[in-house]
């Protein structure tokens, strides 16, 4: 046994578990390989069987400590969270240490348990910077690096500790934006611990991680009324999360961003006119000098993770692109019923080597920006002969440690390439210039994609694809100047 409750009640589910469905290896490619009822279906069975599972843990106790743990484990909260982390454990590759749920200890003497440990955390005199969730699952491997860099940046500065990261679901909070659970970093045992607070919590700021754009809104105009400093505030998001107009700003800040066109969806009706919208745009990004073969990026306007971007590839004559691509106005029209279409000039013809005999794959880089500095990052790279890079859409993140030593070969040689000072200086400068549009976001994730042209002046060209308002991965950052896990120590010195 550990020496946390919910730890050894997770173990016991999980076991489980794999005793009636197979182990979490095989569970996961199979989830992962789209056989999305298996998640549901494991999660019914941890509904009717959790309590046959927990009890045998505790034979050994002394009775009067199993009454009680038998009391703890009746609190709704405490049994569901941990059937939740079960259930994330089967879901995906936990990046952190395991998130520990400690029940709700009022009125109840914690020494009364004595097999466990219950922390106590003293948060006073300290700045409360809440992170606001909307999707739980795994978000430990979010918000962990976070807690670390903040404890870091304090003790590095400060000597004590004076932020507590504090993450919470948006049902956690009470009418005043106060938190009643949460979950914390305990910098005595360098546990994560989710706790619910006897004594609800004024949050000092927030910053809004793993919601969705609708959630963004809504909790960001709450927290306007409370004066609280946002990272992100939803208005300035908004803008980050619309890539046409990130395109027209980084056009006029001189920021290398592959064409766009925008097709607005009352504009897409008619498919004739929607194709005729296609041709103009083809035209104007391909001309009779273009490569062999190009690639056109078809995608929503205000999409994230990838969802709903294709990437068609063929000649740079119009007519013979349509005809290979037969579905290609479909996707469009499929994409207008939700939001307005973005066409773009697919751009990027390094490609990425993960070994020296394995095939170059393309890939993007990703740079986490706080207050216009670029901190980390890490590398996305693409399946084989796939254009897409972005997790979302199928790709796989590579840490950065090195960028210099990263082997890349330009498509269609052999020819091994790497970085070298001035062109990771350059393009590390581009992201700094690509956040400059979206100057109220203090936190960005901006993505890069790398073309060389030899014999041109300059040869290496970083185009800024995506600015991200709600930046993901963070597990796998790492500084840019050290090579070191973390995502910013700049973002702290604005909070207060
Ligand atoms: N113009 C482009 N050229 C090359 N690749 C692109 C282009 N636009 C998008 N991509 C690829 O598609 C992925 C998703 O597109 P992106 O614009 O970042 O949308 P999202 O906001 O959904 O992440 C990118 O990470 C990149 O790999
Ligand atoms: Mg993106």
């Amino acid at each position: 046994m550990s020496n946390d409750l919910s730890q050894d009640i997770k173990n016991r589910l999980l076991n489980g578990i794999q005793a009636r469905f197979g182990t979490i290896g095989e569970l996961r490619v199979q989830i992962h390989g789209g056989n999305a009822e298996l998640l549901n279906t494991i999660s019914q069975f941890l509904d009717t069987n959790d309590y046959s599972m927990i009890t045998p843990l505790f034979q050994e106790l002394p009775a009067a400590e199993i009454d009680i743990i038998n009391t703890l484990c009746n609190q709704s909260s405490f049994r569901s969270r941990i059937k939740q982390i079960a259930l994330e454990t089967v879901y995906g590759e936990q990046l952190c240490p395991p998130l520990k749920i400690i029940p709700d200890l009022d009125r109840l003497n914690p020494n009364a348990v004595k097999t466990y440990h219950f922390p106590v955390l003293d948060w006073r005199e300290r700045w409360i910077h809440a992170i606001l969730v909307e999707y739980l699952p795994n978000v430990c491997n979010e918000i962990y690096p976070l807690m670390i860099d903040a404890y870091v940046h304090d003790l590095s500065e400060h000597e004590n500790p004076r932020i507590a990261v504090v993450c919470s679901h948006y049902s956690w909070l009470d009418d005043s934006l106060r938190l009643t659970r949460g979950i914390c970093f305990d910098e005595k045992t360098d546990d994560i611990v989710e706790i619910p607070f006897t004594a609800p919590i004024s949050v000092n700021s927030v910053q809004f991680l793993c919601v969705s754009p609708q959630l963004h809104q809504k909790y960001s105009h709450f927290f306007e009324d409370f004066k609280c400093f946002q990272v992100n505030p939803y208005p300035a998001s908004c803008k980050a999360d619309n890539k046409f107009a990130c395109y027209q700003c980084w056009k006029e800040a001189n920021v290398t961003t592959p064409d766009a066109v925008l097709i607005k969806k009352e504009d897409c009706g008619n498919r004739d006119a929607l194709s005729r919208k296609f041709a103009d745009a083809f035209e104007r990004f391909f001309t009779a000098s273009s490569p062999e073969e190009i690639t056109l990026i078809v995608q929503p306007n205000t999409g994230t993770e990838g969802r709903g971007t294709r990437a068609f590839t063929g000649s740079s004559a119009w007519p013979a692109f349509r005809e290979r691509h037969a579905d290609i106005i479909d996707h469009g029209a499929a994409i207008a019923r939700y939001d307005d279409v973005l066409l773009r000039r697919g751009v990027g013809n390094l490609l990425f080597l993960e070994n020296p005999s394995a095939a170059g794959v393309f890939f993007d880089l990703r740079f986490t920006v706080a207050g216009g500095l670029a901190e980390s990052g890490f590398l996305m790279a693409a399946r084989e002969k796939d254009f897409i890079s972005s997790p979302g859409g199928g790709g796989r993140i590579v840490e950065l440690k090195d960028p210099l030593n990263l082997q890349f070969v330009v498509k269609g040689t052999h020819l091994p390439f790497k970085l070298d000072d001035d062109h990771w200086e350059d393009i590390v400068g581009m992201a700094e210039c690509a956040a400059v549009c979206v100057p109220e976001c203090k936190l960005v994730g901006v993505d890069i994609r790398l073309e060389w042209n030899e014999g041109k002046n300059p040869p290496m060209i970083p185009y800024v694809l995506d600015i991200n308002p709600r930046p993901a991965g963070l597990a796998h950052s790492r500084f840019l100047d050290t090579g070191e896990t973390g995502v910013t120590q700049r973002l702290w010195d604005y909070l207060f």
